[in-house]
């Protein structure tokens, strides 16, 4: 049994905050000064530990290299305008880390560990939350499968590690999607609703592909029948009709991940009145809407792009062109989001978890 509340720690002798800027940050290439650090022996979580942020030594037959019994979680914390710390939902990411280490034959991890392991590490670097619209300390919570044995089994042994890097906005500016027909992310029975390692690994050659052609990312389809709408690999995809209506692929398939920066923007949107249909969205419905000039907005939402508008969706050879600036739905639905997460607004959802 781990005891959450007494971390060891091991802290810096002086901060590398010293030699960087907050300003203008780019995603995930900085992390803060400490990490935390546990390891799954003899059906125990152990050797907890907060320590200063550095490499890891590791063994070349280390079973997740191979196999890949690896997944991950995004999370972001925030300051308020009084200084005050704050993770936001915290326990939906524990949740389905929980839901991705059962499918992938890994242990869970106690809530103690997770939840007051990222408390403590936060606190410890809360200096490093950047206090700047548009930006966050981006968490990062992992584990992969640690044994030194290069047969194809579960490994008995793992490592979880919570790191911190502080952030800005993930995409620059409004994205342009090819809807990608050939390649697949995932099928009925996978491993698509799951925050897996090589669901992303998967995604490098297409999205690379993408991007030689001027695209910032792909709309993946369904397996069977490329037809229906999945995700955008960082992002759950919405399409609002006529400013009045959202549409967005429903969990039912178990083929795209249950975003909590989804589920968070569909409250919202309820809260604004639209009416939200969580559904299979067929890809013909939405070139019919924007011919019929009902399209109105498309854009992404994760823990890392937030909310960001697509300007340009592409099927085939039919390009489907917005003007984001006059948009109404997803620059006010950000606005109430980001106005919670900054504290300016009261969190009458229960969101914000204080540090
Ligand atoms: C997130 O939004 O947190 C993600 O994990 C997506 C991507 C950065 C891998």
């Amino acid at each position: 049994m781990i005891d959450a509340y007494s971390i060891p720690v091991t802290k810096i002798e002086r901060s590398k905050l010293n030699d960087i800027s907050l300003e203008n940050i780019p995603f995930g290439r900085y992390f803060t000064d400490h990490m935390l650090e546990a390891d799954y022996i003899d059906g125990e979580w152990k050797n907890v530990e907060i320590k200063p942020y550095q490499p890891l030594v590791l063994s070349p037959s280390l079973a997740s290299l191979h196999y890949g019994q690896a997944i991950f979680e995004g999370i972001k914390a925030y300051r308020n305008e009084a200084g005050e710390a704050f993770i936001f939902r915290p326990y939906d990411n524990y949740q389905r880390f929980n839901v991705s280490a059962r499918r992938m034959q890994m242990p869970e991890v106690p809530e103690d560990l997770f939840i007051e392991g990222m408390r403590q590490l936060i606190n410890l670097d809360k200096s490093w939350i950047p206090n700047k619209e548009n930006h966050s300390l981006y968490i990062r919570p992992f584990m992969f499968s640690s044994d030194e044995v290069i047969g194809v089994k579960a490994s008995d042994t793992y490592k979880f590690m919570i790191i911190l890097s502080p952030t800005g906005p993930y995409y620059a500016a409004p994205a342009r999607i090819y809807v990608e027909e050939t390649y697949t992310r995932a099928a009925p029975g996978g491993v698509g609703f799951a925050k897996v390692a090589g669901n992303y690994g998967a995604s490098m050659m297409v999205t690379a592909e993408a991007r030689s052609k001027g695209f910032d990312q792909v709309l993946w389809m369904d397996a069977a029948e490329h037809k229906y709408v999945q995700e955008i690999g960082t992002m759950n995809v919405f399409f609002i009709l006529d400013d009045n209506k959202a549409i967005t692929p429903g969990l039912e398939s178990g083929t795209i991940l249950a975003g909590i920066t989804r589920d968070s923007a569909i409250t919202i949107l309820k809260e604004m009145g639209l009416t939200v249909e969580e559904r299979p969205v067929n890809i013909d419905e939405v070139i019919e809407a924007y011919k019929a000039g009902k399209l109105k907005e498309v854009f992404g939402t994760g823990t890392a792009a937030t909310i960001s508008p697509i300007r340009e969706l592409t099927y085939k050879d039919f390009v489907m062109s917005f003007d984001v600036e006059g948009w109404k739905t997803a620059p006010e639905m950000k606005r109430r989001l980001d106005s919670i997460r900054e504290g300016k607004t009261t969190d009458n959802h229960g969101w914000m978890f204080k540090i």
